[in-house]
């Protein structure tokens, strides 16, 4: 699939709606409420107006950055979501291969449909996302197994304390061949059949000390994904996460939160250089990247757009996305004056 610099998404978005059953379109674009924080974020991210610099180097443009001291060619980073086999057979590998051409981060779901051996298998730097569940011990095993499998860090989802009604796909639809059993992939192997109901729901009462517990079990960084407050942040941090991550989850939690460019400069401010920032939810052209970037951010993450490419092109549509983000945040680059990710700004805005 060739890529357009500035086309639009939305057609990218139209293409994989004809291309998917309209159930697994209607849980992939789904929101919380009326989608109102969506239509802001859309209308905010739009707003965003630049003061191009003149007089510098523009030539090289270059991406490369890193996360957590893990080295990228790009601050574009692919989301964790659920059921990626709704989009394309080979689910995860499809987007992890995409990572790999083009120098990303994977983020794995909690409810990935691909065993982390297989991911990992892939050799991209992947976080694994978790929920923490009303069985403590699923998550556990599930942080354990993943930080086993090579996993750089945790990304803890702590804006998911009850499962939204918008609603998982059934998953005898995705699962055939274990009917009734749990979506957890990288947990099929144990026999959980004689778990209570509700185990594997997400845990309604999580405190901060889930993040010193998540460090000491995983040996890995944790970053908090779903803050939409300074306070939160600031707390996140002091309780030892390495990273927040700013996020809406898309508009699928709650219709009328606040947009995650309203909450990035609170976040930025309140952490203080203390830890990285990331931000997601709506984020679709290059001007935005660069926007977040500018505001503090050390990358984005892309949600949506990924099932976007993976159910129209598989591993070379999911590539065509985050290659072509990239390839705008250096057209925006050009624009204003900023040959490196270092020289994208505050001043900038
Ligand atoms: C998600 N997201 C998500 N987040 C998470 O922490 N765990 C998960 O399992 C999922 N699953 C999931 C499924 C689907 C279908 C979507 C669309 C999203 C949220 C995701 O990581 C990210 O925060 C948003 O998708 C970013 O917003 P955009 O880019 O989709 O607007």
């Amino acid at each position: 699939m060739q890529w357009n610099a500035g086309q639009a998404l939305n057609d990218l978005e139209q293409a994989a709606k004809a291309a998917l059953p309209e159930y697994v379109y209607g849980y992939f674009a789904g929101t919380a409420g009326g989608g109102e924080s969506v239509q802001d974020a859309a209308a905010q991210w739009g707003d965003v107006r630049f003061r191009p610099r003149a007089f510098t180097r523009t030539s090289s443009r270059g991406t490369a950055t890193s996360v957590l001291g893990v080295p990228l060619q790009t601050p574009v980073l692919a989301a964790p979501m659920a059921q990626q086999n709704a989009a394309t057979p080979l689910a995860e590998l499809a987007t992890a291969r995409a990572v790999r051409r083009t120098g990303s981060l994977l983020g794995v779901s909690t409810n990935t449909s691909v065993p982390f051996a297989k991911i990992a298998a892939e050799g991209v730097p992947w976080w694994f996302q978790v929920y923490v569940m009303k069985d403590r011990g699923l998550s556990d095993a599930l942080v354990e197994r993943a930080a086993a499998a090579g996993a750089r860090a945790l990304l803890l989802t702590v804006d998911t304390t009850r499962l939204s009604s918008g609603g998982l796909i059934i998953d005898p639809l995705l699962w055939p061949e274990v009917p009734g059993k749990t979506r957890l992939a990288n947990l099929l192997e144990e026999d959980l059949s004689g778990l209570p109901g509700g185990a594997t729901e997400a845990a309604g009462d999580l405190t901060l000390d889930v993040i010193s517990d998540l460090r000491e079990r995983s040996g890995l960084e944790v970053v908090v994904k779903g803050i939409l407050r300074g306070d939160d942040a600031r707390r996140a941090v002091d309780a030892g996460a390495a990273g927040v991550l700013v996020s809406t989850h898309g508009g699928r939690r709650l219709g009328r939160s606040v947009t995650s460019i309203q909450a990035l400069p609170e976040v930025v401010q309140a952490v203080g250089g203390d830890c990285e920032v990331y931000v997601d939810s709506g984020i679709r052209t290059g001007d935005h990247i660069a926007a977040s970037l500018a505001m503090g951010a050390r990358a984005v993450f892309v949600g949506r757009p990924m099932l976007w490419g993976l159910a129209t092109g598989g591993e070379d549509g999911a590539a065509a996305v985050l290659g072509g983000l990239t390839e705008e945040l250096r057209a925006t680059m050009a624009g204003i004056g900023a040959d490196s990710i270092a020289d994208i700004t505050a001043d900038l805005l």
